[in-house]
This record gives structure tokens, sequence and C-alpha cells, in this order.
């Protein structure tokens, strides 16, 4: 079984740039791990308790003697630990998508960075031109920056987390991209309605909000809320992204719950990197007919 996962990592052509090298949740094999070359460093994260992870992590120490890595970097999500196994946790460190940087935090539950919405920016990137963009959950602002490198005139990013809109601004600056009429709204979307109005219409609405974080977004109930507001933030040809990452809230679910309560209708899926295998996140395109 070694082999075999030797044999997937090594299959990937590495660069500077982002790569998810294994997406153990759709694998026959270590469901429990992912395992991302970013850059320089080889990144582990392990999700659950297992009795491999000490033969793991030699495979790894062999396998960077003659990859581009220099350093191993652990994060065992089931313990809430993260530790070097080779090399240091960098202080200042960027994964790198399309030529775009991201600040990352190697400390941080989540880092900075989600690779699997790598085909959704691109899209975002080309169709935002002159756009006015409400990016809802915008977390470190990945859909910003590329809205503003595809030449957006306005973007709303929302996040209750300050902490998150800081990175996110710093992103744009460590790109060179000017975040003149581009604002930072800390705000719960939940209860901030009223505020987001007045900035609208807007021609492009994202919404990528996390499944379950307690006591701030459950998507089962929580997700109508928002589609039940669209229509006082939108016009004819807005375009809406709406994503969901759940094996329990389905493509055909999400559709029903926009096309029933919203004139938007469904135009079509982003597929998701081809890394990320069985990754059960949906990524939906929507119009006004
Ligand atoms: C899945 S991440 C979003 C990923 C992001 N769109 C991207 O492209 O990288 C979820 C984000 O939702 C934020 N969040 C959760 N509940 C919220 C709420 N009720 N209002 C505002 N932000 C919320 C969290 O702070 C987190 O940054």
């Amino acid at each position: 079984m070694f082999e075999n996962l030797l044999h997937k990592i090594k299959s990937h052509t590495l660069s500077e740039e982002f790569k998810r090298l294994y997406h153990g949740r759709g694998e026959e094999e270590f469901k429990f791990l992912t395992l991302d070359s970013i850059d320089e460093i080889l990144f582990v994260q392990f999700y659950e308790e297992s009795n491999y992870e000490k033969d793991l992590l030699d495979l790894f120490k062999e396998y960077i003697q003659t990859s581009r890595h220099n350093a191993i970097i652990v994060k065992r999500r089931y313990g809430n630990e993260t530790f070097a196994a080779l090399g240091e946790i960098p202080e200042n460190y960027t994964a790198i998508e399309n030529g775009m940087k991201f600040k990352l935090n190697f400390l941080n539950q989540n880092i900075g960075y989600f690779g699997d919405m790598k085909n959704s920016r691109k899209f975002i990137e080309s169709i935002s031109k002159d756009k006015k963009v409400l990016n809802l959950f915008a977390y470190t602002c990945g859909f910003s920056l590329f809205a503003r490198r595809g030449e957006a005139g306005y973007i709303a990013n929302v996040d209750m987390s300050k902490s998150v809109l800081a990175t996110g601004m710093a992103n744009h600056q460590i790109n060179g991209l000017d975040i003149k009429n581009i604002s930072f709204w800390p705000y719960n979307i939940l209860k901030a309605f009223p505020k987001l109005k007045k900035q609208a219409p807007y021609d492009i609405i994202i919404i990528d909000p996390p499944t379950h974080q307690k006591g701030s977004f459950i998507a089962s109930k929580d997700y109508i809320k928002i589609i039940k507001k669209l229509p006082s933030l939108s016009h004819q040809n807005t375009t809406l992204l709406a994503c969901i990452n759940s094996p329990a809230f389905s493509k055909e679910e999400l559709i029903n719950m926009i096309e029933s309560n919203t004139s938007f209708r469904f135009q079509k899926q982003i597929p998701n990197p081809e890394e990320y295998t069985n990754s059960t996140l949906k990524s939906l395109v929507f119009n006004i007919q």
C-alpha cells in the first residue's frame, strides 16, 4: 500500500504552485490523510489517529530527498497539533495559485488557503471585468483577489472574522492589487442584510459558506435564509456562484432550494480540480432567465 501511495505522489508534476498530492477522502487507502505540495514545503494533515503515522512520515522523509521540498509540516487535526517533522515552520510563507499568492499561517486550524476552489476562482476572474461583486464568507478573500485581477470595479468581502479579513487585505497588497473600491466588512452575514443592501444590486454574488460552524452558520437551516434575500441584492443580469462542501447537502438540493425561492436558474457546475478525488464540493453557477 505504501508503494501505491508513493507512486501516486510521484505522478504529479511539481512547481512552486500549490498542488494537492493526495486527497484521502476519495481514496481506498489512507482516508485520514491529505498531502499538499506548497512550493518547498510538504504539508501533511492527519484527520484521524492511525497506526500508520510513523511509517507515513518515514516514507515522506525518504520522498523529499528527491523532490523539491525541504521541510515537512504536519497537522494532526484530530489533536489540534502542528509540528515540523523536518525543517521548521516558517512565519512568512505563501501558497501560490495561478500566480496569485495567499499568506499562510500553519498554526491555524485552516491555514489560509483552500485549493479546491481553484477553478471557481478562475471562473470569477473571467467574468469580473467592470463588475460589482459581493463575496460572502470571504475568508482570506481568494475570490476577491481573482475578481480584482479580472478588473472588477467594486468588491465587497464579508466575513464575521476580522482576522481573516486582515489576511485578505494583506493578500491584495502582497500581490500588488489595488484595494481601492474594495470593502472588507466584518459582519455576521445572517444579521447584516440591511448593510449588504446599501451597495446593491451586485452583478456577481458568491456564497461559499461553511457546512457546520457552531453558533455561526449551519447550512441545513441557514443557507435558505441567504437565498431568500437574493432578490433584494441582485438584478436581472446578476450571476450567482453558490457553493457547498458537504456529503449531506446534494447538488440537486441546492439547485432546488435556489430555483424554488428565486428567479435564478442553474447554468453549470464548475468542475473541481482533478486532484480532489471524490470531493463533496459543489460549485454551481446560476443566472436569471
Ligand atoms: C469555507 S470558509 C470560506 C472560504 C472562502 N470563500 C475561500 O474562497 O477561501 C467559511 C468562512 O465563513 C465565515 N463565516 C461563518 N459563519 C459566518 C457568518 N454567519 N457570517 C459571516 N461569516 C461567517 C468563517 O469565518 C470562514 O471564514
